[in-house]
């Protein structure tokens, strides 16, 4: 969690470290700070909330210097208040340090500061041992403190520092936290992730875990864990920088939601080949390898977690072979049955959610092969991953995730009919069609969108309500989950998702004249059943908005309102259903005056545990 820009070069390093750090806003966004080492020492100025605070701060109060580091804080230790900000300093004040990730050994070391060495500290914050410790260190030279300092620390983090005494150079280390250097010409760049420096330079080197980097304006120095100096191939970025503008939309969700069509195509076309089969990226995961598994096991986040629930599905009804789905952050904690017969599926947006990437190392460690779903290239759970297959969705910068959940919905359906088409568990018509089906999807999800303004118009009729439940049967329960977490994330609306058979076990006591229920039936199958959980809950007095496909009036007449999407067959129907779902949630906030972007206490990455 957290953003990290840093810059060593020519030029003034506050305008370069405030613009990286805009783009790092959706790692978090509760403080900011900026330290730069000139002239006249450290020079550092924070501010509480957004960015733009620190930025009118040092209009007012100006900083020189060309060598910097900044930080965009998503509050883990202590509130979001100005002396927690970061950068935080040591007791001379010569050393300002910034930090992503969470030191477990924080408080030990903070006792033992203070009892050994008589150090005060200014802040709650496990940074700030960090400082504290490589002030303690620092003989004059901030390279050697901070080995030093490192080899106490226990915990995920990225850190970055700079030095009054020595003001042309940035030392950082990663820990299971991302941190990337940039290269550029006279000058070179630290941050947390690439789309801070996008628009200055497009080659890098992604730092590993243990490493040490010594940033100057001329030279990129890594070290490992034992003080050796390594090699690393430069990665030329191919993203667009663009493609991480707004172009044009009031806000970046309402772009990524538009976006799915297009990046739904890309993924589709990249594993289609013509002959009607479908490519796995070079993975090989033929008779054999699916032969010697006894079971997938799917393990992610958030959004990423409701895409695994649809993933369940289609690989146990198309490939005949058993899933698990498991939540990362609750898989490390169980015994799970993972090992060499396993086939350990990880999803991720970001590639960085640090229980996703726990999760992989310990399916890892007992000898699972792991294949993740990912879309950012060179992300940590990308590297870790045995194969990788990438969802092509682009950058997704709204916290809220909206084009990558659809994207991973579809890899997860062409590796189960990949799948299926290896173990022969489909017969060829029924594999045809489906594979017609998704090719369908972009042009579908393009025909729901037209009809934004029928969403918008149901918006504005129930903005004002405090209390959504979700119901929905199969597939449309995984789908109920993530509209409910869109709602309740961007518009701070109190959405409850359930399966709706689950209704009579107890949650249906809450529903009455008040309640809104959004009730999903896009699954042909169980119309009947949903049609029983509808009028169940309209006998309670609640209001009933359903979710249908084009030309169900047998449910549209049971409901209050109706959202349609275009008729599809009920196995994909999950990935266009939610779309709609995505754009009321939007309208929703959008009327409620929600900062839709950037959710209170949310951040796009969460890289700590
Ligand atoms: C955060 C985000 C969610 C996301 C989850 C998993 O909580 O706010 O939108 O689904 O992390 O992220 P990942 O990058 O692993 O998909």
């Amino acid at each position: 969690m957290c953003g990290i820009a840093g810059y060593v070069g020519d030029e003034q390093a506050r305008g370069i470290i405030i613009d990286g750090l805009k783009r790092l806003e959706y790692r978090g966004y509760d403080s900011a700070g900026i330290a730069v080492a000139g002239g006249g020492g450290l020079q550092i100025r924070k501010a509480v909330g957004r960015i733009d605070n620190l930025e009118k701060l040092i209009a007012e109060e100006p900083v020189k210097g060309s060598t910097g580091i900044g930080h965009t804080r998503w509050a883990t230790h202590g509130e979001p208040t100005w002396a927690n900000a970061h950068p935080h300093t040591d007791q001379e004040g010569g050393i300002a340090v910034v930090h992503n990730g969470i030191i477990e050994n924080y408080a030990e070391i903070r006792a033992w500061l203070k009892e050994e060495h008589g150090v005060e500290f200014r802040s709650e914050t496990d940074t700030e041992v960090i400082a504290q410790l490589i002030g303690l260190m620092y003989k004059g030279d901030l390279l050697e403190a901070v080995f030093e300092a490192v080899s106490k620390l226990r915990g995920a983090y990225a850190i970055g520092a700079v030095c009054a005494g020595e003001p042309d150079r940035i030392v950082a280390v990663r820990n299971d936290a991302p941190l990337i250097v940039g290269l550029g010409e006279n000058c070179n760049f630290l941050a947390s992730d690439i789309p801070a420096m996008l628009k200055y330079c497009r080659s890098i080197y992604f730092i590993e875990n243990s490493e040490t980097v010594l940033i100057t304006k001329d030279d990129v120095t890594i070290f490992n864990a034992k003080r050796e100096e390594v090699k690393r191939d430069i990665y030329h970025v191919t993203m667009d920088a663009d493609a991480a503008e707004k172009g044009g939309h009031d806000h970046f969700m309402i772009k990524e939601i538009y976006e799915q069509p297009q990046g739904i195509m890309k993924t589709i076309e990249r594993r289609m080949d013509g002959g009607g089969r479908i490519k796995l990226d070079g993975i090989k995961l033929g008779k054999g390898e699916l032969g010697a598994i006894d079971r997938v096991y799917i393990v992610a986040c958030g959004t990423a977690y409701h895409a695994g629930l649809v993933g369940k599905y289609a690989i146990e009804r198309f490939a005949g072979i058993p899933v698990e789905v498991d939540i990362a952050s609750e898989f490390r904690y169980r015994s799970p049955f993972v090992n060499k017969k396993t086939l350990f599926i990880c999803i991720s947006q970001s590639g960085e959610t640090l229980d996703t990437l726990m999760a992989l190392r310990e399916a890892k460690k007992r000898g699972a092969r792991v294949l993740s779903i990912v879309n950012v290239v060179g992300s940590s759970v990308a590297r870790e991953s045995d194969d990788v297959f990438y969802t092509w969705a682009g950058p997704e910068i709204a916290v809220a995730s909206t084009k990558a959940f659809t994207t991973q919905m579809m890899c997860l359906y062409l590796l189960a009919l990949y799948m299926a088409g290896e173990t022969g568990a489909l017969d060829s018509g029924r594999f045809q069609s489906l594979m017609d089906e998704l090719k369908q999807v972009p042009e579908k999800i393009s025909e729901i969108l037209a009809r934004e303004d029928e969403i918008e118009k149901i918006a504005k009729r129930i903005y004002k309500k405090e209390n959504i439940f979700f119901i929905g049967r199969g597939l449309d329960a995984s789908v109920a989950f993530e509209g409910a977490l869109k709602l309740k994330e961007i518009s701070y609306i109190h959405a409850f998702a359930i399966a709706a058979g689950e209704l009579k076990h107890g949650t249906i006591a809450l529903i009455d004249m008040d309640t809104l229920v959004i009730a999903l039936a896009s699954q042909d199958a169980l119309n009947e059943k949903i049609i029983s959980n509808i009028k169940e809950v309209k006998a309670r007095g609640a209001e009933v908005i359903s979710l249908v496909k084009d030309g169900n009036a047998k449910i549209a007449g049971e409901s209050d309102d109706t959202i349609y999407i275009p008729a599809c067959m009920d196995e994909v129907a999950p990935i266009m259903a939610i779309v709609p779902l995505q754009l009321l949630a939007y309208h929703i906030a959008k009327l409620r005056g929600c900062d839709i972007d950037k959710p209170k206490n949310l951040a796009k990455s969460v890289t700590v545990e």
